[in-house]
């Protein structure tokens, strides 16, 4: 038997989450059985924990998008039991029962090794949202942005995946400008931010189609608006990287920043990349983009406090990320 959080629609509409007792037995099929010593908490967990249908179809389920243990029994050749594993993305936490218990059965092919560099606390302390801030960050320098050229835009900055791009930016050398909705420019500046900007002064007028160039580079976490004003300020040849929708899932523009200016717009997927781009990412994650502060950006929590902090995150005041721990 093992522990697990579960939601459940009792009622059309009406969702409950508790801790539950389970048996291994009533794990989907996969070739790994992995005893999950660390999950983390993701917004689409948040989103899962509350009953949205576009993450997640049927209830009862157990969110956790990302999962951090070691391999108990494995069908394939290429893990073993005692491997230490990272498994994050596909359909895990979504569909598939996720990281919020204390075992996951899932295909092999979901699961990367642990870098050596980490150990699995740290992997979840990153987890989906330093992944995809990796993969930003990743594309950002592939794309052409230098440090010392120009400042990088990061919105969402105290969230998890605008936090881990804020500290791995830095330690690459940008010069970062963190736009939040909370008053915490200590915890921004710690983790290297040269500059920190109110999210409440960062709106402009809506009819222009162009602004003043600021941006080198963005990594926008949250959608709407802000992403709409920070691509209208991205200067000449600058690239833009949208992950997140937090705000909003609209985005309104003319066709101008892209055609006078030639900004390019990429959208950044964690879910579904190939196998290939987990093992660079998590590999640059371990070594190069690693930054002094990963130990300290983290709160760990039980699965008692989960719920609590489900809320918070939906209520957009959590601040860095934070780890569940399981074992
Ligand atoms: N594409 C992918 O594969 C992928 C992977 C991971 C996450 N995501 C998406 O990325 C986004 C961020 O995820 P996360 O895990 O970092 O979430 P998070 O920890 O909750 O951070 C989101 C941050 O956005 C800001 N925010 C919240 N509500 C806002 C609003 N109404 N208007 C403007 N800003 C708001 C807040 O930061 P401040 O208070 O500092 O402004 C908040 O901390 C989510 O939309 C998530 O679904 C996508």
């Amino acid at each position: 038997m093992y522990r697990s959080f579960v939601v459940r629609e009792p009622r059309k509409g009406e969702f409950v989450r508790s801790i539950e007792e389970k048996d291994t037995w009533d794990l989907p099929a996969g070739e790994l059985l992995i005893r999950v010593h660390y999950s983390s908490l993701n917004y689409k967990d948040a989103l899962s924990a509350k009953g949205n249908r576009g993450v997640t179809r049927r209830y009862p389920h157990t969110p956790g998008i990302d999962a951090a243990g070691v391999v108990e029994e494995s069908t394939v050749a290429t893990f073993h039991p005692g491997d230490q594993v990272v498994v994050s993305g596909y359909d895990l936490g979504m569909n598939h029962p996720g990281g919020f218990a204390e075992y996951v059965r899932v295909p092999a092919a979901w699961a990367v090794r642990l870098p050596e560099a980490l150990t699995l606390k740290q992997s979840m302390m990153l987890g989906t949202a330093g992944f995809t801030a990796g993969r930003c960050v990743e594309m950002l320098v592939r794309q052409g942005c230098v440090p010392g050229e120009g400042d990088i835009l990061v919105t969402g900055a105290t969230g998890g995946v605008g936090s881990t791009s804020v500290a791995m930016l830095a330690k690459l050398g940008f010069a970062v400008t963190a736009l939040t909705g909370k008053n915490e420019p200590a915890f921004l500046l710690e983790l290297g931010a040269r500059e920190v900007l109110a999210r409440g002064k960062f709106l402009r007028s809506r009819k222009k189609m162009l602004l003043p160039e600021r941006w080198a580079g963005v990594v926008d976490t949250v959608g709407g608006e802000y992403l709409e004003t920070a691509i209208k300020e991205t200067r000449y040849d600058g690239v833009v990287t949208s992950c997140g929708n937090a705000a909003s899932g609209d985005l309104t523009l003319t066709v101008y920043p892209f055609i006078i200016r030639g900004v390019r717009l990429i959208g950044i997927d964690s879910a579904r990349c190939s196998l290939a781009v987990r093992e660079r990412i998590w590999q640059l994650l371990a070594t190069e983009y690693r930054f002094s502060q990963l130990d300290h950006l983290a709160s760990v929590i039980t699965l008692e406090q989960l719920d609590g902090a489900i809320q918070r995150m939906l209520a957009g005041s959590l601040l860095g990320r934070v780890v569940v721990q399981l074992i």
